[in-house]
């Protein structure tokens, strides 16, 4: 239930706006009360006097409206609310809140609040997947916006692809996750991503195709959970979640270092693809060709192995160590046989064979291999994967 709460509803001016009127009636059926906020362009596709009959409030729609600031003022009405609703959130709203523009009462109370943000993203896809509407969600993420959708599907435009509204239903789950303390609340959870980089000399490494999804997956969805999350993570392909602790390193060496020095943690999670070894002769200038045709050696050294360390930590380990094992054979055999050696809790193997797309792609198929033998989960995308280990890690969490 949403009893007690404010949600400050703005209605951006898309075709979706009519799905808005169904949220209102939902949000009030919950319990919650609703300040709209229409802008001019979302007055052309919702009447003022639909949303104020289902809201059972005034509809705000101008930034200066000489009752209203002697009232309370645009200020103070972003910041009475409990949560803020863009919806539809349009490209144009979107741009104007990446770029903290105030220039009417919407794009105002977005640059004046403090209150959390959630928008709610409908456009035609091309304006959608525009690198500048990319950018600015890029940014607003940054800024800890949360974001609901956009569905993909068939559009008002008659186009189809990612740009739809996600529907009333969703985003009505997505404000009330909003408002529940999650299961991991006050809980410190470690998780380290990506590749590392092993030098050869200054301008040369050693890495690997790690893209660093399924730990960036992972992290956000314990910080959904309400964890604290310090991510760990080397020079990865995707961007780091908003809303964790970052900490970047290149190195294996650095990786332990700064697992190290985040601990205590209540659980440890290591995603990451960390080079076995790293370059022991790395040169300190760049490497030249002398002439004589002779390639350099390079020697090897074993780097630190960080699961493993972790795992056998005596005092301050964390409660639970989950270790991920990448193979490409005989996935459940080669996988028991490392959480054994390497004494952690969990294991999540998946085979990155290159014919299963895997690495680098948007699925996974992972066995999760525990005390109590091997679960094999379905192929599932990786944000699915993420939320489900996730949740057994919150169950174990609480039993423990
Ligand atoms: O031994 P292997 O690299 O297959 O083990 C994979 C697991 O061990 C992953 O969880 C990975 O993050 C972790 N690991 C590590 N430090 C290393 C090598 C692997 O933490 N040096």
């Amino acid at each position: 239930m949403l009893t007690g709460k404010r949600i400050l509803l703005v209605i951006g001016g898309g075709i979706a706006a009519y799905k808005v009127l169904e949220l209102i009636r939902r949000l009030r059926d919950r319990g919650a009360a609703v300040t709209p906020v229409l802008t001019r362009a979302g007055a052309e596709f919702v009447t003022p006097l639909s949303v104020a009959a289902l809201a059972g409030e005034k509809v705000h729609d101008q930034l200066f409206d000489l009752t209203t600031e002697a009232e309370m003022g645009h200020i103070q009405l972003s910041r009475s609310a409990d949560l803020i609703v863009v919806a539809p959130a349009t490209a144009d709203l979107m741009a104007k809140a990446a770029q903290g523009r105030a220039e009417d009462l919407a794009s105002t109370l977005l640059l004046a609040t403090d209150t959390p943000v959630m928008m709610v993203p409908a456009m035609n896809v091309r304006m959608w997947q525009h690198p500048a509407t990319q950018r600015n969600l890029a940014v607003l993420r940054g800024d800890e916006v949360r974001l609901v959708g956009p569905d993909d599907g068939a559009m008002a435009c008659g186009e189809f692809g990612p740009g739809r509204m996600a529907e009333p239903a969703a985003i009505l789950a997505a404000i009330e996750a909003a408002f529940t303390a999650g299961p991991l609340a006050g809980r410190h959870v470690l998780v380290t991503s990506g590749p590392t980089h092993e030098p050869i000399d200054p301008v040369r490494y050693i890495a690997n195709r790690s893209s660093g999804a399924q730990g960036t997956a992972l992290a956000a969805a314990l910080r959904d959970l309400g964890a604290k999350v310090t991510f760990v993570t080397g020079p990865a392909s995707v961007p780091p979640p908003a809303g964790v602790d970052v900490v970047r390193v290149e190195t294996a060496r650095d990786m332990l270092a700064a697992v190290q020095a985040a601990l205590p943690a209540d659980a440890a999670v290591f995603a990451a693809a960390v080079a076995d070894w790293r370059v022991a002769n790395a040169a300190g200038q760049k490497m030249k060709k002398d002439g004589s045709g002779r390639a350099p050696a390079l020697e090897f050294a074993e780097n630190p192995d960080i699961l493993a360390t972790v795992s056998r930590m005596g005092a301050g380990r964390p409660g639970l160590v989950v270790g991920f094992a990448a193979e490409t054979e005989t996935v459940v055999a080669h996988a028991t046989a490392k959480r054994a050696r390497k004494g952690c809790d969990w294991i999540v193997a998946n085979d990155v064979s290159p014919e299963t797309g895997i690495m680098g792609g948007a699925e996974n198929a992972v066995v999760l291999i525990s005390d109590q033998g091997a679960e094999t989960w379905p192929r599932l995308a990786k944000d699915e994967v993420a939320r489900r280990l996730a949740a057994r890690i919150a169950a174990a969490l609480g039993t423990a």
